[in-house]
């Protein structure tokens, strides 16, 4: 069957720029999508370097100004991989231009441009690239609550442990002031939690927190802790930091049920931690379950039972069940929609820790 199309602009040649231009190439190797994907504009700021990334993942041309691109009529799908405080300017006119929208998390630095997002893209297909939630271990946590393996919720205990703050060699970059990044441990890590946990959890209710900032003369967080109330009786807590010495990447999450308890740690990604208390007293233990066998999520698109897959396959299988939502004519999640919702979160966590007490979570209706 021939495939269809689609022209991708890629904008932003850094870390993501590459998880992204692999996904492109990738995709329909493991993703069984009527879309053939072409690599055909990435934009950033540096010609040079431009030109030998594209060298590298073969995209056909480059370009130093996105505005121009975004509104080229031979472009399809406008990818959105640039400093956070950038996205909103770069996906509206995106959206004007009727392109389909695909942005970086966190999906904006405030809610009043996540709504403007939301609303520019309505009726156009749209994603946020909250890749954790194609993690097979991750997926398959989702799979089980659904289930009603977990029973009634009690706590949901997350976790997002990076050390790279502590680094006094490393030189100050856009993730590291308000005006590059709009913020800091909470916009960067805590975001990917908070859309894991009202995704596995639900909507929550209220929230109190604080911020902290250990770097002199830095206007951003470098830490937020986060109590949460859910609106499913649970209760929770959240915390992101850049300073966890001993943590290189730790995003973590533990869900403890009246009928069982759930873990999860991306330093050891292919493994998701089950305790069954339905199980009799005497034999009840914590196992490790090796994610990626038979009926497991994803195992059938990647490799032979246990042979594990690893990061970059979370943006490959984030953009294949995108594709495959698009061909169906589906809503697909996360869309913006979740990432204006992940931002009303944020809101009220930077409102409690600025002025204390607890904190409703506007539900982005
Ligand atoms: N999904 C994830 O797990 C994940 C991981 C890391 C970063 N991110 C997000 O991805 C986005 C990019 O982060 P990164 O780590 O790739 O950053 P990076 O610093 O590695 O790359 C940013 C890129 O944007 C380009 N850029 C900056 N200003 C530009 C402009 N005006 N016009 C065109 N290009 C411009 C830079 O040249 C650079 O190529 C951020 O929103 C970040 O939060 C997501």
């Amino acid at each position: 069957m021939a495939r269809k199309k689609l022209r991708v602009a890629l904008v932003g040649q850094g870390f993501m720029g590459r998880a992204h231009s692999n996904a492109y190439r990738q995709v329909g190797h493991f993703f069984d999508v009527p879309y053939e994907m072409e690599t055909a504009v990435l934009c950033g700021r540096d010609a040079a370097a431009l030109a030998k990334m594209a060298a590298t993942w073969g995209w056909q041309e480059t370009s130093t100004d996105w505005r121009a691109v975004v509104e080229r009529p031979d472009i399809d799908v406008v990818d959105v991989a640039v400093p956070n405080v950038l996205h909103a300017e770069l996906a509206i006119a995106a959206a004007k231009a009727g392109k389909i929208v695909l942005c970086e998390k966190p999906l904006a630095v405030s809610s009043e441009e996540s709504a403007r997002m939301r609303s520019a893209v309505a009726g156009l297909p749209n994603m946020v690239w909250f890749n954790y939630r194609r993690v097979p271990a991750i997926a398959l946590a989702k799979r089980m609550i659904e289930e009603n393996r977990v029973g009634r919720v009690f706590h949901y205990r997350a976790q997002y442990l990076q050390e790279w703050g502590n680094d006094p060699t490393r030189p100050p970059n856009w993730k590291t002031s308000r005006a590059g990044a709009g913020s800091g441990a909470v916009g960067d890590l805590m975001t990917h939690s908070l859309d894991l946990a009202l995704w596995l959890n639900g909507p929550m209710r209220e929230v109190m927190a604080m911020q902290h900032t250990f770097a002199q003369g830095r206007d951003i967080d470098d830490a937020t802790l986060v109590m949460v109330r859910f609106a499913n009786g649970s209760i929770g807590s959240l915390e992101a930091t850049r300073y966890a010495v001993g943590c290189r990447n730790r995003n973590a999450f533990e869900i403890h049920g009246g009928r069982g308890m759930l873990g999860f740690d991306l330093e050891d990604l292919t493994r998701l931690t089950w305790f069954d208390a339905t199980e009799p007293r005497d034999i009840q233990a914590a196992r490790k379950l090796l994610v990626g066998a038979v009926g497991h999520p994803y195992a059938g698109n990647f490799w032979k039972l246990g042979h594990v897959t690893g990061y970059e396959h979370t943006f490959i299988a984030a953009l294949g069940d995108f594709l495959g939502a698009l061909s169906r004519g589906e809503r697909f999640e996360p869309g913006f929609d979740q990432g204006h919702r992940v931002q009303l979160a944020v809101e009220a966590i930077q409102t409690s820790a600025a002025r204390g007490g607890w904190v409703t979570v506007e539900q982005g209706e």
